[in-house]
């Protein structure tokens, strides 16, 4: 074996526990990595564009589509009667039709699809459709949908103690509404599928999705098929940010339904705005809440309704919802709570997960109201939220039942307080204040917990296949899909680190529904502790084999457990044999050098009816700390500097992880302060493109952006002592949000609360100011400090 086979990283770096660069980093960057786009396509590939409602509600009269078919280069057309299993692809709940029949339901809801040889001709064609409506009243605002009561799932409610006597009791109380907008996932590989007829009526289907195993689900439904006869394969994705969870699954069914009817590949690749129009977002929140609490700050009751808007169908709003309550109470201890939510059905994109599902629109509420209780009994917001942490004397189970075992907040925001210098600050700020009568400076520090888990037990398991080649170097597949987050390069940190080699010799291939079976979505950030532990397992049982054959061929009575594999060797007694030397006498030996592997988390339970039990099997902490610079004239701002510490456990790869930390954020604050969504008065999307829709840009990032990664083993027995850190970073963006209404509360004398509806736009901003202004010249200065804080008796 020639030295330079495995050149990507010295011997000298350990696998496990150091910064490892991603294992398609090199790819990425030179724009070598394959994408399902990128795939050379096979002889005779046709290519599908979908024709889309123009209708938000409306009865379908008649689809046209002699003129489509007209078009030179068309090869067919797809309509629901073409389907010849079922028609739908919803996730939990079968209400998602792939092409509407008889009734549309939103304004971008694909009714018919179009197969062409070319993705341009195929896209013309279907303009060409003439489709007659018979319009029905459409629902457009969530708040509309509650009134009519018009539910995709059962409206949810989780009660513990006397949150009723509680309030009514309480010295102090605060009753507000407040809304934050929804979020495009804007991964920026858009939603595709590419299906090939296979022999015997078989499917094989590249697909850009977070969940292979319910593309092969939902492509045999839709063929009647056996899932037997269907392959889906996933190198890797250019970004899911939970929106290839369950609707990739649209674009997967109608590339596999035209394969299967032309008896050809085909590609569907909709563009931006078709992507846009068609597929749903982040859930849009409305919250009623009433607050009861005493003179410095501390909760003694709460009760909140969350209206979400869920879009025409269920998809996984009902689970959005159920993280949505078991997130309000973020890191704070909440004895007596009345926590509701509501899946509103509207006549929009059906919603869907989006990086926290539904644990950031929980979290961000109660941040909310802390803040304004801070301003109401006139504390600095931190110190009111010390105040509320979990920790002490029966202080310490959240409202779901869980206890919080595990709690490091006091100690994390403790270190964050201190060397992002948050006192100093804030007087510097105080002063800066005092002197600027248009720009206004403002401060927030807000805390993250998060449960990491499936809610739903039996999610919270996964497979793996580790094959060991006679040359020494090694392949594993597992169940999780690569988005870019970095799972692929862990799970291998976790194979070379279980066998004692450097990680260039092992390398993932794509998820292969073939190779593990039955695998859960990528999703939840459960991907690298799940397929990491079913990787070590495999990895494992093939160590274990060779330890006996090292123990029995290197020296008499050795006891195999004796046996050590370290630096690319295996040390047996006084033996050093090469890692690749042993496994030649392996494969001579006849001992087999591959190996499955299998987790399943231990000790879950959720009773769903109640919404109580331990969901979570850890929770994953972290802080930040955002210092903004508002202008109170324009509502432009700019984030000046973020000190975020996150704890991702005794993290795997700290490079990776920082990066997480970093990205999740960013597009936090995307999704609270510019990104903004907007449907006119007939329920068209008119944000379906970058020209309209504004995400982050790199400008966007703070000048001086501190990240750390908390120094913190994972108490729970996960995969190398990590914790999962692709969605609770996001969490830390409230500090930016809460950050600009400190700012514009100093328009005021600091102890009036600013309305401030998120995404806080420069109008928002502009808004709150104003009303701020107008509380503060209409209120004599002495009712001044009571103003937000008004007792509602
Ligand atoms: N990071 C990148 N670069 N791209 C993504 O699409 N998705 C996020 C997060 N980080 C995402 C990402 C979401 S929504 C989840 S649930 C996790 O990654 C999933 O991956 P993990 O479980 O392996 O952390
Ligand atoms: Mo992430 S929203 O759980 O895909």
């Amino acid at each position: 074996m020639k030295a330079d086979v495995f050149p990507r990283v010295p011997h000298a770096v350990p696998a496990a526990h150091h910064a490892h660069p991603h294992e398609s980093a090199h790819l990425h960057v030179s724009g070598a990595a394959t994408y399902v786009d990128d795939i050379r396509e096979l002889a005779g590939t046709a290519h599908a564009a979908l024709g889309l409602s123009a209708k938000a509600h409306a009865r379908i009269v008649s689809i046209d589509l002699d003129a489509v078919r007209a078009v030179p280069g068309v090869i067919g057309v797809l309509t629901a009667a073409d389907i010849p299993g079922s028609n739908d692809c919803g996730p939990i709940i079968h209400d998602d039709p792939i092409l509407a029949d008889g009734v549309v339901h939103y304004i971008g809801q694909p009714v018919f699809a179009v197969i062409a040889d070319s993705h341009d001709t195929a896209r013309r064609a279907v303009r060409k459709a003439r489709i007659e409506y018979d319009p029905l009243p459409a629902v457009l605002d969530p708040l509309e949908a509650k009134r009519q009561e018009r539910f995709v799932v059962p409206p949810m409610r989780l009660v513990r103690g006397e949150p009723a006597a509680r309030l009514a009791a309480a010295p102090r109380r605060l009753k507000g509404s407040w809304k934050v907008g929804g979020q495009e996932q804007f991964y920026l590989e858009g939603q595709i599928s590419y299906a090939a007829p296979k022999e015997d009526g078989c499917i094989h289907l590249w697909c850009s999705t977070q969940h292979p195993t319910e593309m092969q689900l939902v492509v045999s439904h839709a063929l009647a098929l056996a899932s037997n006869q269907v392959v889906v394969e996933m190198r890797r994705m250019g970004g899911a940010f939970g929106g290839k969870e369950s609707q990739s699954a649209l674009f997967a069914s109608v590339a596999a339904v035209a394969a299967w009817k032309f008896g050809r590949p085909v590609k569907l690749r909709p563009d931006r705005d078709d992507d846009m129009m068609i597929t749903g977002k982040r859930h849009d929140f409305h919250y009623d809440y009433e607050v009861g609490f005493d003179d410095e700050g501390r909760i003694l009751a709460v009760c909140i309704e969350m209206t979400a808007r869920a879009g025409f169908s269920a998809d996984l709003s009902g689970p959005v919802g159920t993280r949505a309550i078991c997130h309000f109470d973020n890191a704070y201890f909440l004895s007596d709570a009345d926590i509701r939510a509501l899946c509103a059905r509207t006549n929009t994109q059906s919603n869907t997960a989006f990086r926290g599902f539904g644990g950031p629109q929980g979290a961000v509420a109660i941040e909310y109201i802390m803040d304004s209780i801070a301003r109401a009994v006139g504390r600095d917001p931190l110190d009111v939220r010390k105040l509320n942490f979990y920790g002490g004397e029966g202080r310490n189970t959240t409202p779901y039942g869980q206890t919080v075992a595990d709690n490091v907040i006091h100690e994390l925001v403790g270190e964050l307080e201190a060397e992002s210098g948050y006192r100093a600050r804030r007087a510097a700020i105080a002063a800066f204040n005092a002197a600027s009568p248009v720009l206004k400076k403002g401060l927030a520090l807000t805390p993250v917990k998060f449960g990491i888990s499936f809610n739903v037990a039996h999610y919270n398991q996964a497979g793996a296949l580790v094959h060991i080649y006679t040359d020494g170097s090694v392949l594993v597949n597992h169940g999780g899909a690569e988005m870019g987050q970095g799972l692929n390069t862990k799970v291998c940190q976790v194979v070379a680190n279980e066998l004692g080699i450097s990680l260039g010799r092992v390398r993932a291939t794509a998820a292969d529904t073939s190779k593990v079976a039955n695998t859960s979505a990528t999703a939840a950030s459960t991907g690298a502790d799940l397929n990491g532990k079913a990787a070590e397992d495999a990895a494992r049982r093939i160590r274990l084999r060779l330890a006996e054959l090292a123990a029995s061929s290197h020296g008499e009575g050795i006891d195999p457990a004796t046996v050590r594999f370290a630096d690319d060797h295996v040390f047996v007694g006084d033996h050093a044999i090469p890692f690749g030397e042993l496994v030649q006498q392996a494969y001579v030996a006849r001992v087999q050098l591959w190996s499955d592997g299998f987790y399943a988390t231990p000790g879950l339970n959720w009773d769903r009816s109640k919404l109580t039990g331990r969901p979570f099997y850890y929770y994953a902490y972290g802080a930040a700390v955002s210092e903004v610079l508002v202008d109170t004239l324009t509502g432009e701002w700019r984030l000046l500097r973020a000190d975020l510490l996150h704890d991702a456990g005794n993290s795997i790869n700290p490079a990776i992880d920082a990066g997480q930390v970093e990205g999740g954020f960013i597009q936090g604050m995307g999704w609270l302060t510019m990104e903004e969504l907007w449907w006119n008065k007939e329920g068209r999307l008119m944000t379906h493109a970058p020209s309209t829709y504004k995400i982050p840009a790199t400008h966007d990032c703070p000048p001086e952006f501190r990240v750390r990664l908390f120094r913190n083993r994972n108490r729970e027995d996960t995969i190398l002592g990590s914790k999962a850190v692709g969605e609770p970073p996001l969490l830390l963006s409230f500090s930016a949000l809460l950050a600009i209404r400190d700012a514009i509360a100093a328009v005021g004398d600091g102890r009036i609360d600013p309305p401030l509806r998120a995404p806080a736009t420069p109008e928002a901003i502009l808004d709150a100011v104003d009303a701020v202004r107008a509380q503060f010249s209409a209120a004599p200065a002495a009712a001044r400090s009571d103003v937000a804080a008004e007792a509602l008796a």
